[in-house]
């Protein structure tokens, strides 16, 4: 164990004078050079790697397979070796190698980087991170070794010490807990008087700054004193199994203290992006194609005892994104157990949305009788538990529409917003690849409301609509700092036609597009084309947020020097800006495919089209904002305005006009529909 370092006037004081010394640690401190990077990157042929996974077979100039992610008898996974690229039509899943490895085998960004450096036989070269970055991943590290010695700690208590046995021990087996799952769990206990831990870890001389960040134990007058006194401990483990905190709870009925103590966010315990028993159910839920989630951690040990071992708990607060994506990670399918009393039917309720939007399929089950999973399962037993569940799984949102048409009964205003609700709901069905899905949902839901199909089709597309228009409106206020408090609410009174012209996407990524393609080519005996349309677009917003990350990310690497490609940014650590390089790339580029034909008669197609595209890509942006923009001042000029405010509108109105006559010229009789 390497101990030594985060002790008491050893690494920790260290760390602050003698930066350097990093040699007691040293696979911990480093990160892969960029160089390796790109030497891993250059070698990797990505039928090569997704052939290791996937039979693949050649059509045309790509490969076809049967997707390793989803179950299929046709293939429809296609590998593109000269984008570097795969897709599958029919789930969706799309990214290059590091990705597929990500994807499929559940590494992390750096272990695919490992895996590909062991295949190409590159030698990792390794750099020292910043000094920042050293220090937090220090003290994540002293804070895994220390939770290590208290679980150690506290479960020798639990069962070694007279107290552990007579209060502790004999709750948990009273509780039904047997040894075997207690010791699986690791499961432990802090005696309520002399501070045993805190003086059991100061001899040990672990540095008081850092046990006090774990939560174990406060600093007082006289010294550190426990935390969890007289308490069970459930450590709560990653997905690697390192304990990163726990959660204590108080033995019988809690009356005056909280139930549970619960570790304080620091460098490893971050709540948000929590799934306790995630680390023992990783197998059974993708064995299961399945994830079961509950709310406590008794609920998540009693059913692992009884065999129920693909489940999870959400720790009893609303669920977050982050942890709907772990749930994703290995499954879409998730079954939420909760209890059937109000609050539980709530909570449940509430992560609903998000789950939707991360595309997972889910399933509601309600444990009756103010009873818990943990109690339910200790009732009637495991078979009956499964038994329970199977017969009582309700698809979440016919379940939802349910409820609320009970409680809408027969007032009529009550319906129409339960009709309102369900759109929106089914309005975040909404990636490409759920489009039957969403379907179907309309269909059902049609039904048991009785209304049209193609009534709610309709409503569902505006819900979707509103939902862009704000995002975008959104994420223009994060940009910028400042509400747009002029601009007309035009997501309040959705009308068509004034929303659709919120979209500039096409435009927008036809910008990525050229500047992956084209960025280092050059523009004229100056300027590259990338430094051509950043010239350009310097007054411009973007209004989609991934593409315009991907933009600062490309003008970040490319003002350092980087040389940044289509082909090196599918490789970034980001994982949103490698799939907003696929989604640039990958989608035929037609645009310019149909000015060839407009310009036919100019005899550019044997010609090299760059700065035809980049031009028109361009101009085709502007003219889009433009438009935009005269809009709005349009608007403004219709409401109510002094005199010299109005006489300012129509100026801007002609400087508008005549920016976009300039435009068009340069279009040629391109006309923007
Ligand atoms: P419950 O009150 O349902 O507890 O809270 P439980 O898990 O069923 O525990 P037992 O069976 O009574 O022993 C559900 C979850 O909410 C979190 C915990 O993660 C708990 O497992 N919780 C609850 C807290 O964090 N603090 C509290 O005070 C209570
Ligand atoms: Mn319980």
């Amino acid at each position: 164990m390497p101990a030594i370092p985060i002790k008491t006037h050893t690494l920790f004081e260290k760390c602050h004078i003698h930066v350097a010394d990093t040699v007691l640690l040293p696979s911990l401190f480093t990160m892969i050079t960029p160089q390796t990077i790109q030497q891993i990157t250059n070698r990797i042929d990505i039928i090569d790697v997704v052939g290791e996974f996937v039979k693949l077979k050649k059509r045309g100039s790509n490969y076809l397979g049967l997707c390793p992610f989803h179950g299929e008898k046709s293939p429809s996974f296609t590998v593109s070796p000269a984008k570097e690229i795969y897709k599958c039509f029919g789930c969706g899943r799309s990214g290059n190698a590091i990705g597929f490895l990500m994807e499929h085998e559940k590494y992390t960004y750096v272990e695919a980087m490992r895996w590909l450096a062991g295949r190409y036989n590159v030698e990792i070269e390794e750099t020292e991170v910043s000094n920042e970055v050293k220090i937090a991943q220090q003290a994540a590290e002293s804070l895994h070794i220390i939770n290590s010695f208290a679980q150690k700690f506290f479960t020798g208590q639990l069962f070694d010490s007279d107290d552990g046995k007579a209060i502790a021990l004999s709750y948990l087996e009273e509780r039904g807990f047997k040894e075997e799952i207690t010791r699986k769990f690791q499961l432990g206990y802090n005696p309520a008087y002399g501070n045993l831990f805190a003086k059991a870890a100061v001899a040990q001389q672990y540095n008081p700054e850092l046990l006090v960040k774990s939560g174990l134990v406060a600093s007082r007058d006289n010294g550190l004193v426990d935390n969890y006194r007289g308490r069970i401990i459930f450590p709560i483990h990653n997905n690697t199994g390192k304990i990163i905190g726990f959660g204590a709870r108080v033995i019988g009925k809690a009356e005056k203290a909280p139930k549970y103590i619960n570790t304080p966010e620091n460098e490893i315990y971050v709540k948000s992006k929590i799934l306790y028993g995630s680390y023992f159910a990783r197998q059974a839920i993708d064995r299961a194609d399945e994830c079961l989630l509950v709310e406590g951690y008794t609920d998540v040990i009693s059913l692992h005892q009884a065999g129920i071992e693909n489940v999870v708990a959400s720790g009893g607060t609303s669920l977050t994104v982050d942890q709907l994506r772990i749930v994703k990670k290995y499954t879409d399918n998730l079954t939420i157990i909760y209890d059937g009393d109000k609050a539980g039917v709530k909570a449940a309720l509430r992560g609903l949305d998000m789950a939707l939007e991360e595309s997972l399929n889910v399933k509601l089950v309600l444990i009756p009788d103010n009873e818990d999973p943990d109690s339910y399962v200790n009732k009637v037993g495991a078979a009956e538990f499964k038994q329970f569940v199977a017969d009582n799984r309700k698809d979440f949102i016919l379940f939802q529409l349910e409820v609320m048409l009970q409680d809408a009964g027969d007032d009529v205003t009550k319906k129409s917003q339960v009709v309102n609700q369900v759109a929106e709901t089914i309005s975040k069905i909404d990636r490409a690849e759920d489009f039957t899905r969403r379907q179907d949902y309309i269909n059902k839901c049609a039904g048991l409301l009785r209304i049209d199909e193609t009534g709610l089709t309709t409503l569902v597309n505006k819900y979707k609509r509103d939902r862009v228009g704000k995002d975008e409106k959104r994420s223009r206020v994060e940009d910028t700092g400042v509400a747009e408090a002029d601009a007309p609410d035009t997501t309040g009174h959705p009308d068509e036609t004034s929303l659709l012209l919120n979209e500039d996407y096409p435009q927008e990524k036809n910008i990525l597009h050229v500047l992956l393609e084209y960025g280092l080519n050059l523009w004229d005996e100056e300027r590259t084309m990338a430094q051509y349309i950043f010239d350009e677009l310097e007054q411009f917003d973007f209004n989609s947020p991934a593409l315009l990350a991907l933009y600062n990310e490309y003008r970040r690497q490319y003002e350092e020097g980087a040389e940044p490609t289509a082909k090196t940014l599918l490789y970034h650590p980001d994982e949103q800006v490698r799939n907003t390089v696929v989604t640039v790339t990958m989608v035929a580029y037609e645009l310019s495919q149909r000015w060839d034909e407009k310009l036919e008669n100019m005899n550019i197609l044997n010609r090299d089209t760059s700065h035809q595209d980049v031009l028109m890509s361009v101009n085709f942006f502007k003219l889009r904002k433009i438009k935009k923009m005269f809009e709005e001042n349009q608007r403004n000029m219709t409401t109510n305005k002094p005199l010299p405010e109005l006489m300012k509108l129509i100026e801007i109105h002609n400087h508008l006009k005549t920016v976009e006559r300039e435009i068009t010229k340069q279009l040629g009789s391109v006309i923007v529909k």
